[in-house]
């Protein structure tokens, strides 16, 4: 059995009478990327603000190894949250500061490192994203979907054990959304690290993915390797892999 880094355990979750999540279960196995599909509004980047502890669920727990975080002091979180990274959907980065001072920020927040470290550190991230030459670019003289890859890039600058992209390739070009996905292999492959990503890019899902997780009403309805999922009989899975209007999803 491979080991589990992360867990929801039977969550649900509601905004007022809206149910979001309903008995829903995933297991993150460590040193994979699982990617997670599902309709817009599915509550994707809810199940990121889960395994982050920005959320508690209603019903159920949420384990980061072993331990419950729904459960556990402030203080056990916030050491809890050190080892996680969340690339957030719209990320926005602080404009008064230069895009290598916008990375280098978790570092000077939560590491003792030296200025010049710390620039070692922020140079590399940045060129992981192709952005070296922006280190004293201001966020307003990037393009959208640069100032996305400086926020990928910030990230991962900690090297966290962990990592939860939302949707980090929507809106950019063909070529940059190989270049991150392609980032986030190698970024497994160099750190041993685990990665969640949210998408809508089977593309990339296919390139990148070890487990692709469908959530569909509220539940993960499906969960395996690419051909796996590719292969699903399920009829949920294959309209909404190809793309299709007939099916048995709702439009
Ligand atoms: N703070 C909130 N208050 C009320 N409803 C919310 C809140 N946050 C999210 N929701 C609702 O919860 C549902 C799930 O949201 P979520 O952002 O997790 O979806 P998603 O799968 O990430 O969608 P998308 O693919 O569009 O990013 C949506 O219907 C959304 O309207
Ligand atoms: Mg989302």
């Amino acid at each position: 059995m491979p080991d589990v880094i992360a867990r929801l355990d039977d969550v649900s979750l509601y905004y007022g009478d809206r149910v979001i999540l309903k008995n829903c279960s995933l297991d993150v196995v460590e040193g994979a990327i699982t990617c997670i599909i599902g309709l817009s509004g599915a509550g994707k980047s809810t199940i990121l603000r889960l395994l982050d502890g920005l959320r508690k669920p209603d019903v159920g727990h949420v384990y980061i190894r072993d331990i419950d975080i729904c459960h556990i002091s402030e203080t056990h979180l916030n050491d809890v949250r050190r080892t996680i990274s969340l690339s957030f959907q719209f990320a926005a980065l602080l404009d008064s500061l230069t895009v290598g001072d916008n990375v280098a920020l978790p570092l000077r927040e939560h590491t003792h490192l030296s200025d010049s470290e710390i620039q070692k550190i922020v140079v590399d991230a940045l060129d992981s994203v192709g952005l070296a030459h922006t280190y004293d670019s201001m966020p307003s003289e990037l393009s959208g979907g640069m100032l996305k890859r400086a926020g990928f890039a910030r990230a991962i600058v900690t090297r966290p054990e962990l990592i939860l992209y939302d949707e980090p390739t929507t809106g950019l070009d063909p070529i940059v959304t190989h270049l991150i996905t392609d980032t986030i292999v190698r970024l497994r492959q160099k750190l041993n690290g685990t990665a969640v990503v949210i998408s809508h890019d089977l593309q990339s899902i296919y390139m990148m993915a070890d487990y692709v997780a469908m959530l569909f009403e509220g539940a993960i309805i499906a969960y395996g390797t690419v051909d796996e999922i590719k292969r699903s009989p399920n009829p949920i899975v294959q309209q909404f892999i190809q793309g299709s209007e007939v099916g048995p999803i709702p439009i």
